[in-house]
């Protein structure tokens, strides 16, 4: 079952009207938030965000949290599998075709879950391959825009060379991948560009940097230059739907050894761990976490 604007329907029935302005405009944010045996990972945090990137494109938020909650419990409810995903979407509504805001117009609220699945355990143990390209994209990338155009033209470029993800550099910095937040390993230190406007906060980058930080592991949140991302040690990916993968080719060569390296093995163990704890944890889906 899919949620859209009040009802729960199957989503082969599901119509959104062709002048909603999400399909014309691409106007509208969206979250993706993990599911683990049948509870959001980090919905609070998932829901701040969406609350951020609603500001940004300022869009009324459609509903309370408490609301939210509710609505993402039915679905996981209704849908199959321990493990999904929930893809929650707003667009500003349907409304003639100008690109000035409507008024009063009701936004369009959408919810989805897919299956979850974990990364292969083949490519946990190998790498992946990614590509470098100029970061393209437009100034506000820190707001979850369902306009992804930008993002997946360089995605496909990953695809068309073999590589799973394109690390995209803005003025000899990296910023993030085209669909995953960026980290680096050297000498033993966790690297990771600072969130600003540039990429998106990640809520798996914040997990990780509290991982890294209860466990004493150095951690260094700056600009990270384009030498240093070519120089790594290791590069790790992280994102909603791949957790942490390693990242053992750039463009073609070998990242450091050009296997999974010791920061990857360390944050992947307590990353698993920290899973399994907030599974069996307080029945309170909408907690904040470390603040
Ligand atoms: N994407 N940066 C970009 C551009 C992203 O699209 C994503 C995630 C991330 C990682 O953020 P998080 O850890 O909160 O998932 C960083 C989602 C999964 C998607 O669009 O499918």
């Amino acid at each position: 079952m899919i949620y859209l604007n009040g009802d729960f329907l199957p989503i082969e029935e599901a119509r959104v009207p062709v002048l909603d302005r999400g399909f014309i405009f691409g106007d509208g944010v969206y979250e993706v938030i993990p599911v683990y045996s049948h509870k959001p990972f980090r919905l609070a945090e998932h829901l701040l965000r969406l609350q951020h990137s609603l500001d940004g494109i300022r869009l009324q938020n459609p509903h309370s949290d408490e609301k939210w909650g509710s609505l993402v419990e039915q679905i996981i409810a209704s849908n199959d599998g321990d493990d999904q995903y929930l893809y929650l979407h707003v667009t500003r509504g349907v409304a003639r075709r100008d690109h000035a805001f409507p008024k009063g117009v009701i936004p369009t609220v959408f919810i989805m879950s897919n299956p979850l699945l974990a990364p292969p355990r083949e490519l946990l143990a190998t790498g992946v391959a990614a590509i470098t390209a100029d970061d393209n994209r437009w100034l506000r990338c820190d707001i979850k825009a369902i306009s992804l155009l930008p993002n997946v033209l360089l995605r496909q470029m990953a695809i068309d060379a073999g590589a799973m993800e394109t690390i995209l550099l803005r003025d000899g910095f990296m910023t993030e991948g085209a669909a995953s937040n960026i980290f680096l390993a050297k000498d033993g230190v966790l690297l990771a560009p600072p969130k600003n406007h540039l990429m998106l906060p990640g809520i798996t980058y914040d997990v990780v940097l509290e991982l890294a930080a209860a466990e004493k592991i150095p951690c260094e949140v700056r600009e990270v230059s384009e030498y240093e991302l070519r120089t790594a040690q290791e590069l790790l990916l992280t994102s909603s739907t791949r957790e942490i993968m390693p990242v053992t080719r750039l463009d073609g060569k070998p990242v450091g050894e050009g296997k999974p390296g010791a920061m990857f093995a360390r944050l992947y163990r307590l990353y698993q761990s920290y899973k399994q704890t907030t599974m069996r944890g307080s029945a309170k889906i909408l907690e904040v976490h470390n603040r």
